[in-house]
């Protein structure tokens, strides 16, 4: 079985390597179930990008093919990537929204020739995976470890961390353990969750029994994060003066209609905000707002889908369209642009993206709505992770 898997991607990697007049892009991600804005939002931010700098380079159309993996199932991954790559020649591979879903499909990529381009997935190691992957989101290590900081400087002596219970939670746990103990805090206790935990009232008085004067948390967006804040105030820790830190995972633009007064005053450091204040951003949150249809469903996946999209198409324009990963991703290696987040870069070693983090708090506008307002930039921030684990 193995080997007819090999000898199928070897002559997809081979059929398509001709000129090709439509370069197919296969997007993973989840499109349906409890995560499924999150996957509206890779495709808004792909539509944003082809709606602003049109749907073909060169003479070459692309075309986007969407496959659904609704929650983190890195067999499904995996399958789906395979179907893609050997049914449908796609010549790209992006999205993925989940961990273990991009590292499942990272074996496939240098036999079938193809390069993968992460559009959110966040553990540091993805990169390490596959000479073809490139990340255009963001890594927990990138967002934790400047909140670290911030932690300790707002006061904060003891805290207790509290993740899923996955690769990017693990990542969370330790790149803030790192960052406040070396700024004088301690770490009391480390909560691990699992990933479908959606009762989170012993959790949280587990944190209250405990003494700390402040809680870390790092969950997925979605439903997960949208619990957790709640739970924070129903439970009585905000009123208690339990001190709230995460990256901005938790205060997901899209959760804070639900949210509301729960959310005000949280803050968070994270790559983006939707309210960033520049034309490049007017722009993007013009063009995917018209796509999404609803404003205030826009939420970071889609920056990182839209500047996915920019890595793809400075691929297809090196390689003039001919299947070649290994100069493909020779072409992006140290590529830098004014993404709707800021500057970015992709850095040439680790091949993640070089990017602004962000101090937001979340504040109510005049209008009533609730955003994240940006209050401090720590520029220029690659993946500390990846330095970590060496
Ligand atoms: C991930 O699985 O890498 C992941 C998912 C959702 C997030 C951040 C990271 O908000």
């Amino acid at each position: 079985m193995k080997r007819l898997l090999s000898a199928a991607l070897l002559a997809a990697a081979m059929s398509s390597a001709a000129y090709a007049d439509t370069i197919k892009v296969g997007i993973v991600g989840p499109f349906s179930g409890p995560f499924a804005l999150q996957g509206k939002n890779f495709k808004a931010g792909i539509d944003a990008y082809m709606a602003i700098n049109g749907r073909k380079v060169g003479n070459h159309e692309v075309e986007i093919i969407y496959r659904d993996v609704p929650q983190a199932d890195p067999a499904q991954s995996k399958a789906l990537a395979q179907e893609l790559i050997v049914k449908e020649g796609v010549q790209y591979l992006g999205g993925f929204y989940f961990t273990p879903d991009a590292m499942a499909a990272t074996p496939l990529l240098q036999q079938a020739n193809v390069p993968m381009v992460v559009m959110n997935a966040a553990a540091s190691a993805i990169v390490t995976k596959s000479p073809y992957v490139v990340r255009t989101s963001f890594t927990i290590w990138q967002t934790v470890s400047p909140m670290a900081q911030v932690a300790f400087d707002d006061g904060a002596r003891k805290v207790v961390t509290v993740v899923a219970d996955y690769a990017p939670g693990h990542d969370a746990e330790a790149a803030f353990k790192a960052g406040f103990e070396k700024a004088g805090g301690s770490v009391v206790e480390q909560l691990r969750m699992p990933m479908s935990t959606a009762d989170f009232s012993p959790i949280m008085q587990r944190i209250k029994d405990s003494g700390a004067d402040g809680l870390f948390v790092f969950l997925p967006s979605g439903p997960p994060t949208l619990g957790f804040v709640k739970a924070y105030n129903e439970n009585g820790l905000k009123a208690a003066g339990i001190k709230f830190f995460a990256p901005g995972d938790l205060t997901q633009e899209s959760d804070l209609p639900a949210l509301g007064e729960s959310a005000l005053g949280l803050q968070t450091t994270f790559h983006y905000a939707v309210s960033h204040d520049s034309p490049e951003n007017k722009a993007f949150v013009a063009a995917a707002s018209k796509v999404i249809g609803n404003a205030a469903e826009l939420s970071f996946p889609a920056v990182g889908a839209y500047d996915g999209m920019h890595v793809i198409y400075k691929m297809i324009e090196a390689t003039g369209g001919k299947q070649d990963a290994e100069k493909a991703v020779g072409a992006v290696k140290g590529l830098s642009w004014t993404s709707p987040r800021g500057p970015v870069s992709i850095d040439p070693e680790s091949r993640h993206i070089v990017e602004n983090i962000y101090l937001r708090e979340v504040t109510k506008a005049a209008d009533g709505t609730y955003y994240n307002k940006e209050i401090r930039a720590f520029e220029k921030q690659g993946d500390p992770g990846l330095a970590a684990k060496k």
